[in-house]
């Protein structure tokens, strides 16, 4: 079976089981603080595990793009090394929601790897919760009698807390877990050593394919379990594994999922993948860089795709992390010192076409971004190589510690080292400080193993410790900075349902359901949910609502922000109330948001007066929308043309003309809404029911989840401040709107009317500009020519004053000229006419002294006069400094007192 084969079969085997298909949600996970990326198929329904939201099929299945490169569950520097571990990965899924539970799930598992995948039981081994008394949780004997039916008692294990209790992070969604394993060895070696005793044991060939997790709990900040609302299943099966076990292979990488790219990654950098290559051989590096990039493109496309671009901060770290860890292996091992990963997005796009289409549609866009960042990271990559060059030559960099010389070198012989270092410098400078190494991988992104490489090139060791220590503290300082301590969830009243009236009202009466404290830099605050609220949650570009939640004894709590979690609307307060439990009326800060809305669909016309204007190729990459202004990140890849922005704004401010009114859809199937033609936005997770935002049916049809204007009259008016590039392929617009693009024109007319008046009111300004600057262009003109005559008929004079001292034609004088440019000028002239000539001319330019020398070139060579010599030496004189040339020199001072004595010292240098 092909992968695509294998996909399908395991989507088919539970659409036949009652299972609705639902897509992939995006990698990057937007409304979930534990989260920065899709680390598990069940994320994108753990709202539903929580019993915050209801669930809208009780079973489905997907096959979801995952990461897990940050947080609880982090490979990535297995990644490469070993054949199967991935930064991205597909997890196939099924689900069930308060509907199936332990016996379905193993009887489908079953079925389906033994019956439809026709893998050998003999080599599948499973596992089941053993219990831990420390949690008071029993062992989970459903599970192993269930197995019984099927298994053979010797294939089927016990597990402890780590492998068998499955948890999507610190807090959240938890259950005991019964996993799948595989024996891939030959024959000899299973009769030698039992499967049985390699399950879990990090053995590449005995490898975990399925997770059935019987999600029963949710884990509390305190550490504590709670009993979810409903008993629920979650599997995940890793599809890059399953392929590799079905199609035979001992390395996921073998596969047809990653032999195109990899044979691709071959065939350009001129070199073999050797897939049994081990460690110490001479191509075991190439091998792993092949695997790492063909694995990292993966995730950087993806991440890319769906909305989040490399950058230095969270989650955008995370991705510029990987693609430099797949560049520096290209740029290490196979070669590749120009641009080349995003050489591999085309065939990736080619390989996701019907499974994940975002890649395809953006590939162009995707290939980009990736480019940029290749090119911008070699430059970094070279610098630190320069600067890891200078540490070498520059004995000022060397700085080692004493203490560190006494043995703390990881691994190292003292005796061979000492020898091996003897050779190539002194004893004083062998070791590179861990401080430095660390300045390397934090500013030029050197990871600690590519330092110590090109250390040992030198003959040279790393101060690992050291390194170690500064990786620590910077990782203290930076935890310090952003520790934020979040409390539980304390429930007042068991409400799954939360309303948001926002779109209707602004002012609505309701009730706290749950709230808790949460520390952030040592200030308390506390976050409280209603059960219902017009407050807006933070979403989609716009931001959240502000305002007040008023008592009926008259206490007044001010919402500070809004945003949303998972299911919930948060609600972001100083205090809690003395009567929580009183019905209260929320009230949103109408005025912010009208400006809001005006900024939020004026968003919407900008967009589609863009495609109309630029081209469908324009997508929205990023949004920010709030009540000063709205800020619009686009794919586009040249500068928006001043021409093409005056046609984009009248474009827009015509539809504000027209007051087209606002239809809003609640509630459309997500299919109906893309078939009718909206602009869907890539990397937004949407439901199968969607909001459905319209001004006018012909011009623009969005998804969205955000407020909006009446009509576009509201809007007011819609000005453009400014067009610029953000990264690679994305450009901004920022606009404003209503009030404050009134009090932008007010501002402009007014400058316009003092320029008016500053030229006393011409009948055309830019007329009257335009004349002034030539004007002031023809007396630059004029002032130049006439100090060019008056320096020509100085040379003349000058020429008079020659002194004829040992055979040099001496001229000292101070002269009056506007600039050094024009001495200089006069200097030249004059060696052209004059022989042997040693000339000194003084200036005092605006109360500054200036001192100009010339020397004929015989005299520099016969004589050995120097001009730069001689200007310093004359500086004195003046109180400055200067150089120059062996035949031109000037300085400047600050004692133009001193002129006429720096004209009689340079006599002397005549003798
Ligand atoms: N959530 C479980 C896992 O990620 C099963 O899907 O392994």
């Amino acid at each position: 079976m092909t992968a695509t084969q294998i996909r399908q079969a395991f989507l088919d085997f539970f659409a036949a089981k009652g299972h609705t298909i639902v897509p992939s949600a995006p990698i990057v996970v937007k409304d979930d603080p534990t989260l920065m990326f899709t680390n598990a198929g069940m994320n994108q329904f753990k709202a539903i595990f929580l019993g915050e939201e209801p669930a809208k099929f009780p079973r489905v299945a997907d096959t979801q793009r995952c990461l897990r490169v940050s947080g609880k569950h982090n490979d990535l520097e297995e990644v490469g090394i070993d054949t199967y571990h991935h930064t991205m990965f597909e997890m196939l899924g099924n689900w069930s929601f308060g509907d199936y539970f332990k016996k379905e799930a193993i009887d489908w598992s079953w079925e389906l790897l033994t019956k439809v995948y026709k893998l050998d039981k003999d080599r599948l081994y499973v596992t089941y919760f053993e219990g831990d008394e420390k949690e008071g949780l029993a062992k989970d004997t459903e599970t192993y009698d269930l197995w019984k039916q099927y298994v053979d008692e010797a294939h089927i294990l016990p597990g402890n807390k780590k492998d068998n209790f499955w948890e999507m992070g610190e807090t959240g969604p938890c259950g005991p877990c019964s996993e799948i394993h595989f024996d891939s060895r030959p024959d000899n070696e299973r009769k030698e050593v039992s499967g049985a005793v390699l399950v879990n044991a990090d053995h590449d060939q005995v490898i975990e394919i399925w997770n059935n997790v019987f999600m029963q709990f949710n884990r509390l900040k305190d550490g504590s379990l709670q009993s979810l609302p409903a008993q629920h299943v979650d599997t995940g099966m890793g599809f890059e594994r399953l392929v590799r076990v079905l199609q035979g292979k001992t390395s996921n990488y073998d596969t047809d999922v990653f032999q195109p790219m990899i044979q691709f990654i071959a065939e350009k950098s001129g070199r073999k993948y050797n897939s049994a290559a081990k460690p110490g051989d001479n191509d075991w590096s190439e091998a792993v860089a092949m695997r790492v990039m063909a694995d990292h493109i993966r995730a950087i496309s993806f991440a890319i795709a769906d909305g989040q671009l490399p950058s230095n901060n969270k989650a955008g770290y995370v991705i510029r992390r990987i693609l430099r860890r797949a560049v520096r292996y290209q740029y290490q091992y196979l070669g590749f010192k120009e641009p080349f990963l995003n050489q591999l997005v085309p065939l990736l796009a080619e390989q996701f076409k019907g499974v994940f289409d975002e890649l395809y549609s953006q590939k162009d866009f995707v290939q980009k971004v990736i480019l940029e960042e290749e090119n911008s990271f070699l430059r970094t990559l070279e610098n630190g190589i320069n600067r890891f060059n200078n540490y070498f030559i520059n004995p000022d960099y060397i700085n080692p510690n004493p203490i560190l010389k006494r043995g703390l070198i990881k691994g190292s012989n003292r005796e061979e080292l000492d020898k091996s270092l003897h050779d190539e410098r002194s004893v004083d400078n062998e070791i590179v400080s861990g401080s430095f190494a660390f300045e390397l991988q934090d500013t030029y992104g050197f990871p600690i193993d590519l330092t110590e490489l090109m250390a040992r090139e030198k003959g040279w060791a790393v101060d690992l410790k050291g390194f170690e220590e500064a990786l620590q503290a910077q990782k203290s300082r930076s935890r310090a900075a952003t520790s934020i301590d979040t409390g539980d969830w304390v429930v007042l009243k068991d409400d799954d349902k939360v309303e948001f009236t926002g779109y209707d009202e602004t002012e609505t009466i309701a009730h706290v359901v749950k709230y808790r404290k949460v520390t952030a830099k040592g200030k308390e605050q506390y976050q409280i949910v209603l059960d219902k609220t017009p407050f807006y949650a933070e979403s989609g570009g716009q931001v959240g609502d502000t305002g007040e939640l008023v008592f009926p004894d008259g206490e007044v709590i001010e919402v500070t922000d809004t945003k949303k979690e998972n299911g919930l609307i948060v609600h972001f307060v100083d205090k809690l109330p003395e009567d929580i439990d009183d019905a209260l009326t929320a009230i949103v800060d109408n005025e912010k948001r009208n400006n809001t809305n005006s900024n939020h669909s004026a968003t919407h016309l900008l967009h589609a007066a863009m495609k109309q204007v630029l081209g469908s190729h324009v997508n929205q990459k990023g949004s920010l929308v709030n009540a000063e202004y709205l800020r619009f990140d686009f794919s586009h890849f040249a500068k928006v043309t001043e021409e093409e922005l005056a046609r984009i704004e009248a474009i827009v401010n015509e539809k504000i003309r027209e007051n087209i009114a606002l239809k809003e859809e609640r509630d459309v199937p997500y299919d109906v809404a893309i078939k009718s033609g909206v602009t869907a936005l890539f990397g937004e997770k949407y439901g199968d029911k969607v909001r459905v935002i319209t001004f006018d049916d012909t011009f623009s049809k969005e998804l969205c989840g955000g407020t909006h204007v009446k009509a576009t009259g509201y809007i007011g008016y819609f000005k453009i401040v400014s067009e610029s590039a953000v990264a690679a392929g994305v450009r901004r617009i920022e606009a404003i709107t209503g009030i404050a693009a009134e009090n932008f024109i007010n501002e402009q007319s007014k400058l316009v009317q003092q320029l008016k008046e500053l030229l006393k009111n011409p009948k055309d300004i830019s007329k009257s500009v335009e004349s002034l600057i030539e004007e002031n262009a023809r007396l630059k003109k004029e002032i130049e020519k006439s100090i060019l005559e008056k320096s020509s008929g100085l040379k003349d004079e000058l020429a008079q004053k020659v002194e004829n001292i040992n055979g040099i034609n001496f001229i000292a004088q101070k002269v009056e000229l506007p600039n050094a440019d024009a001495i200089k000028n006069v200097a030249y002239q004059l060696k052209d006419i004059v022989s042997d000539l040693f000339l000194v001319l003084a200036a005092d330019i605006d109360g500054k002294p200036n001192l100009t020398v010339m020397l004929s070139e015989n005299l520099v060579k016969e004589k050995g006069l120097n001009a730069g010599n001689i200007v310093r030496e004359l500086a004195k004189e003046i109180q400055g400094g200067g150089g120059g040339q062996p035949f031109f020199a000037t300085a400047g001072g600050k004692d133009v007192s001193g002129i006429d004595r720096a004209l009689e010292k340079a006599k002397s240098f005549t003798a």
